[in-house]
């Protein structure tokens, strides 16, 4: 515990000393670096598949943590929930930009819908994402009652896309 403190705090200095050097970039330079991280590299395809896959696990997860205290399973705890309520509402819009052109050849698990129906895809993506922007709100209530409706929209957001665009197992 103390090492893993005194580790991060070292990164912290670090990173914080690495900012610093970054005053003396030039402008056009930092232009060119970003335009370099945010152009496709070759072989990105498999990179975007897993990045998808991590932002659904992490999906899971923060849905696991937060269906455990409505079934009843784990008393409720009403900051537990909300940090799994933030966890995926600040998640929420990220996975969407890695199902790239590129990827559709490299992607098992999804359906090739994801890419010939995108403006449906992008649809069920945006009811997710306001399904978790209502939620992380009613976990601010602080009560169970309050997010019982609102995580189960969630998670007829999850299920409505995977019926349509996720491959079963
Ligand atoms: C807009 C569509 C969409 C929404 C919303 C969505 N998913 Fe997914 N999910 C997919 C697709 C497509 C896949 C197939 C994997 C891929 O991306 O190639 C997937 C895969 C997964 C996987 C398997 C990941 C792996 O490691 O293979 C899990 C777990 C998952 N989703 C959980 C969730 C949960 C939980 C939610 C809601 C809280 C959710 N998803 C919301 C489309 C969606």
């Amino acid at each position: 515990m103390n090492k893993t403190l005194w580790t991060m705090g070292a990164l912290v200095v670090m990173l914080l000393s690495a900012c610093g050097g970054q005053n003396e970039t030039k402008p056009a330079d930092a232009a060119q670096a970003s335009a370099a991280t945010s152009a496709a590299p070759a072989g990105s395809a498999n990179a975007s598949v897993a990045e998808r896959e991590r932002l659904m696990d992490i999906f899971k997860d923060a849905s696991g943590t937060m269906g455990k205290m409505i079934k009843g399973e784990t008393p409720f705890d009403a900051a537990a929930f909300q940090a799994a309520a933030d966890t995926m509402a600040e998640n929420a819009d990220k996975p969407w930009q890695h199902y790239t052109e590129e990827s559709a050849k490299e992607s098992p698990d999804a359906k090739p819908e994801v890419w010939s129906k995108h403006e449906e895809f992008k649809q069920a993506a945006e009811k997710f994402v306001a399904a978790t922007a209502a939620l992380k709100t009613a976990a601010a209530e602080g009560n169970l009652d309050a997010v019982k409706k609102p995580f189960g929209e969630v998670g007829q957001s999850c299920k409505a896309c995977h019926d349509s665009f996720r491959v079963e197992d």
